[in-house]
């Protein structure tokens, strides 16, 4: 009975795991057909306003009434913020094959740690096994799994708490988690944290977790979470990746 009930939640997982892949990929392809329908009309935009300046400086019209000059860079604030959201728009929900060379987790995750900007009231620790085996994975995209589950845990803990980082050789993988002792993911939520869209917060996208979960696949490994045993409260996010094997 526990055998099948085992493989019904495994199918169930690859199941959520296509079925969101398949989502982020749609959102993709929207976003990018969305960014270049938008970047055309605001490149015209951009242009007209640059060259206006320039008649209107040449001609001294701008001189003569300077809130002609203060509406022009508002409007070439505007479209550089409009830009800026499209990038955002484009980055967020793409996720690009990886370029896979031989990485060092312990590597990537000092990088990440230095840009990271926790808050005061979040203590950090960090418990990297000295003999981590190095995995095939492309550092840029790890960093941006990392950066992810680091603020989900910060999130998670509006009144402080603690973050623990480790990362460790088991079998043939390595396997890295984030553990918190924030409020926790209740049953109910817990099997749609990986789904793209899905938020509880007022200001999240909810694309987080799903970015993460295409770019592990990506790399042939897992993410799965759980709840914080050591602690009373609080979330695990676990990441598997595939030790490279040694000739
Ligand atoms: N460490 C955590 N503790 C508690 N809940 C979490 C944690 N990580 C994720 N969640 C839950 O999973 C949901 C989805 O997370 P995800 O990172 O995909 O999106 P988000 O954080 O809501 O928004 P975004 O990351 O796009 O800003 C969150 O809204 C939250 O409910
Ligand atoms: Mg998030």
């Amino acid at each position: 009975m526990a055998l099948v009930e085992g493989r019904l939640a495994e199918r169930n997982r690859a199941q959520q795991q296509i079925a969101a892949s398949e989502k982020l990929a749609a959102m993709g392809q929207l976003s990018a057909g969305l960014a270049h329908d938008l970047r055309n009309p605001l490149g015209a935009i951009k242009n007209s306003a640059y060259l206006l300046k320039k008649k209107m400086t040449s001609n001294g019209v701008i001189d003569a009434n300077s809130n002609i000059g203060k509406y022009l860079e508002i409007i070439e604030q505007q479209v550089a913020k409009s830009n800026g959201t499209i990038t955002d728009l484009l980055t967020s929900s793409r996720v690009m094959p990886p370029t896979l060379t031989s990485t060092d987790i312990d590597l990537v995750l000092k990088e990440f740690l230095e840009s990271w900007v926790g808050t005061d009231n979040v203590e950090l620790s960090q418990y990297v096994d000295s003999d981590l085996s190095p995995v095939m994975a492309d550092g840029d995209q790890l960093q941006r799994v990392f950066l992810n589950l680091a603020n989900n845990a910060r999130e998670a803990m509006p009144n402080g708490g603690r973050l623990t980082i480790t990362a460790k050789s088991v079998n043939k993988n390595v396997e890295i988690e984030f553990t918190d002792t924030g409020e926790g993911i209740s049953d109910e939520n817990i099997e749609r944290i990986f789904d793209p869209l899905f938020t509880t917060k007022t200001k999240g996208t909810g694309l987080g977790l799903a970015v993460c979960q295409e770019i592990v696949k990506q790399h042939r490994g897992t993410i799965s979470s759980r709840r914080n045993e050591e602690s009373t409260c609080g979330t695990v996010i676990q990441v598997k990746l595939p030790a490279m094997q040694m000739p």
